[in-house]
């Protein structure tokens, strides 16, 4: 096997509070291909933005990495040193956050912002070499150039948008991570957005992992599939794999209201996810109180992963039984 872009393999992470380790990521695995992307998909609460901040290395000052690796580039980012950490972060691994587009500076015009992004990481660049770069990413993100002089109040929502995409990218990085990156925007626009996500992503080659609680967006843009449930994954596989044959109770659930509800697709906006330490889940199966094929078996423990085929994988006590 080829390696990947990025290789997580086992990681938790968890939060102190004041009645004890909240555990928000727990012993998750997966894999990103160099122009591949990963679609983490799950309601909110089921640690993932924890996952995102956690290979940024972002995380709260109550948080910590309690066990596993992520291998990026030949080094593993749970252990490499602060210093190194900032040569990665922004460089070789970006972040775009939800809503980000409001945190535009308002007082400096959108070129200028974008040449900053570029100039922090790659200071002797000539200022000519700046312009083209920021150019060529205005291109990418389908904005004119006659806007690069404008200020952020000029641009809508999903322009700002595109702005903090362009400087995600300013840095050539191999690894992005969006963050529910359309989720305050409307339908039309977050469509357009997909749209120039998917073709930065093609042009770049770039590797992504796509935050969302909204498996249609992720069906949408992402060639994998990872679903999460109170901090683990249950289900990780291609997308058309996950999507046409999902093999676990809770994607099963995802699919149908995907296919059923059309003008509901499966958004888990309003859920929030369970936490791995809840007593109600604690030591069992995470989706045991939402699944309608809970046993004793779920309650008691977490099932194996079972292989569906080389690429689809499910944790599931019942994974291969007739539904
Ligand atoms: N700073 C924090 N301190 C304590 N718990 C936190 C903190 N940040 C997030 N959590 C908890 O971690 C879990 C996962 O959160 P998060 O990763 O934000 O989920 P998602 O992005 O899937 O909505 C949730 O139960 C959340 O309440
Ligand atoms: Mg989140």
């Amino acid at each position: 096997m080829t390696t990947a872009l990025l290789e997580v393999d086992n990681l938790s992470i968890g939060y102190r509070t004041a009645s004890g380790i909240n555990l928000a990521v727990d012993g998750v695995s997966f894999r990103v291909e160099r122009g591949g992307s990963l679609g983490l998909v799950g309601e909110s609460g089921c640690g993932k933005t924890t996952i995102g901040m956690g290979l940024m290395r972002l995380l709260a000052s109550n948080a910590r990495i309690v066990s596993g690796q992520a291998r990026f580039e030949g080094e593993d980012l749970t252990t490499v040193s602060e210093e190194r950490m900032r040569q990665i972060r922004w460089r070789r691994i970006s972040m775009i956050f939800q809503a980000a587009m409001n945190a535009l500076n308002p007082v400096h015009r959108v070129q200028d912002q974008i040449a900053e992004a570029i100039i922090t990481h790659e200071p002797d660049l000539s200022s000519h070499a700046v312009a083209h770069r920021s150019r060529s990413l205005f291109d990418l993100v389908k904005i004119p150039e006659s806007r690069l002089r404008d200020y952020p109040h000029q641009f809508s929502g999903g322009m700002r948008q595109r702005v903090i995409i362009a400087m995600a990218l300013a840095c050539n990085p191999s690894l992005i991570i969006a963050d529910e990156p359309t989720t305050a925007l409307d339908v039309i626009v977050q469509n357009q957005i997909l749209d120039a996500i998917g073709t930065f992503q093609k042009e770049m080659n770039i590797g992504m992992i796509f935050i969302s609680h909204d498996l249609a967006v992720v069906a949408d843009v992402c060639t994998h599939i990872g679903v999460m449930h109170a901090g683990s994954m249950v289900e990780y596989g291609l997308r058309q794999e996950v999507l046409d044959c999902p093999g676990h109770p809770y994607t099963r659930m995802l699919v149908g209201s995907l296919l059923t509800l059309s003008d509901e697709p499966a958004d888990l906006a309003g859920l929030v996810s369970p936490t791995p330490n809840e007593p109600s889940i604690s030591g069992g199966c995470p989706v045991q109180t939402i699944c309608p094929n809970a046993t004793a078996a779920c309650r008691r423990g977490q099932a194996d992963w079972v292989a569906l085929s080389r690429t689809h994988r499910v944790r599931c006590q019942h994974a291969g039984e007739q539904h």
